[in-house]
């Protein structure tokens, strides 16, 4: 469908107090209300989105920042050692320029690597190849990335200690410095990012995680390391998750404190423990679990962008424990490419934040 095709479809509805434009399928254009606003608002992209025309039209008419879900990934980039293939997000590259979208990097840095890199055992080979993943990969972006996830998820899942990833074990925690100053060297213009899971939620476990790594990040700012951003990933789990608004917010505030930014950078839910809430108003859940996060980030921290992990379900992979009411994770559009209620609380907790 043609961008004017698909406006003439709009019907006017109202959010709050503003009025808005919707299509039969979903709300207002989001981009046109927060572009060159501070909170950006953005989705995960897969290459194959990019030959969908209903995807195609949802990111112009909702993004100003794409992140490419797993073709900047050092799986991806370099599955053979010194062979690195970049066509996939050089695609999604072109194509975010294409439609007036700035690219978020992620990753340079995961516990989840080349085989190659896995079966490492020296500290000083291992020092180079990741000097040069981070180094080749920023500079290859260097027109078209502006904010990268330098090191992801440096934390265990559901832990509140270091990963026992192939870096910790061979290079230590400093590797986490070494990768941020490296990034910077390389690219001084870039937003450099530590993005990690479940630092959102209540539990003691939970409480451990944030300080933990509140600890380290007090540790690198003291330093003068350029680290300018801690991703929230919020990935939500219904049914098992409790959003903790207190402890994230004074998460937030003492990174604000030390001149340090956040970011919602990979929000969704999932369908696996839905079925433990019993009988609940679901859209209700899935629009406070889209807002909530985001509300407490932006008015207790200096939240700078906000991006879904995807913005339909359509393509997603179906998940374990799905119900009648989500078949795969839960994004802005469902399987049908009918909006989520769930969207239009988002994108109204966006537009108050950047009043
Ligand atoms: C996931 C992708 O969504 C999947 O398609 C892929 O198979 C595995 O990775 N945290 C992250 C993301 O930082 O890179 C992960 O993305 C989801 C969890």
């Amino acid at each position: 469908m043609q961008r004017r095709d698909f406006l003439k479809n709009a019907a006017a509805f109202t959010i709050g107090a503003s009025p808005c434009i919707a299509t039969g399928a979903g709300p207002a254009p989001l981009r046109r209300a927060n572009s060159g606003r501070k909170i950006a608002f953005g989705a995960a992209i897969d290459v194959a989105d990019i030959d969908r025309p209903d995807m195609v039209e949802l990111f112009k008419a909702h993004c100003t920042s794409l992140t490419p879900r797993n073709a900047l990934k050092w799986m991806t980039n370099e599955r053979v050692e010194g062979r690195p293939d970049y066509k996939g997000a050089d695609r999604i590259a072109d194509f975010a320029r294409s439609i007036g979208c700035t690219v978020y990097g992620h990753t340079l840095i995961w516990y989840r690597v080349p085989a190659w890199v896995t079966a490492m055992t020296d500290a000083g080979e291992l020092r180079t190849a990741m000097q040069q993943r981070i180094t080749r990969t920023i500079r290859h972006f260097a027109g078209s990335v502006q904010a990268w996830d330098v090191v992801n998820e440096p934390m265990e899942y559901s832990a509140a200690r270091w990963r026992d990833s192939v870096f910790q074990r061979l290079l230590g925690l400093d590797h986490i410095r070494a990768c941020f100053e490296l990034a910077h060297e390389t690219n001084q213009n870039a937003q450099l990012v530590l993005n990690e899971t479940h630092l959102e939620k209540a539990g003691p476990m939970y409480d451990a995680r944030r300080s933990l790594l509140l600890d380290l990040i007090g540790q690198l700012h003291q330093q003068g390391v350029p680290l300018h951003c801690i991703g929230l990933q919020s990935h939500f789990r219904p049914g098992l998750d409790q959003l903790d608004s207190k402890a994230l917010g004074d998460f937030c505030a003492s990174l604000k404190q030390m001149g340090i930014g956040v970011r919602i950078t990979e929000l969704d839910g999932s369908c696996r423990f839905v079925s433990r809430l019993g009988k609940v108003d679901m859209a209700r859940t899935y629009s406070a679990m889209f807002s909530d996060v985001v509300r407490v980030a932006g008015t207790r921290g200096d939240l700078r962008g906000v991006t879904c992990w995807g913005l339909a379900e359509k393509y997603q992979p179906a998940e374990n424990g799905a119900t009648g009411n989500c078949r795969s994770r839960v994004l802005p559009y469902d399987d049908d490419m009918r909006v989520r209620p769930a969207f239009g609380s988002l994108m109204s907790t966006i537009e108050e934040l950047n009043r």
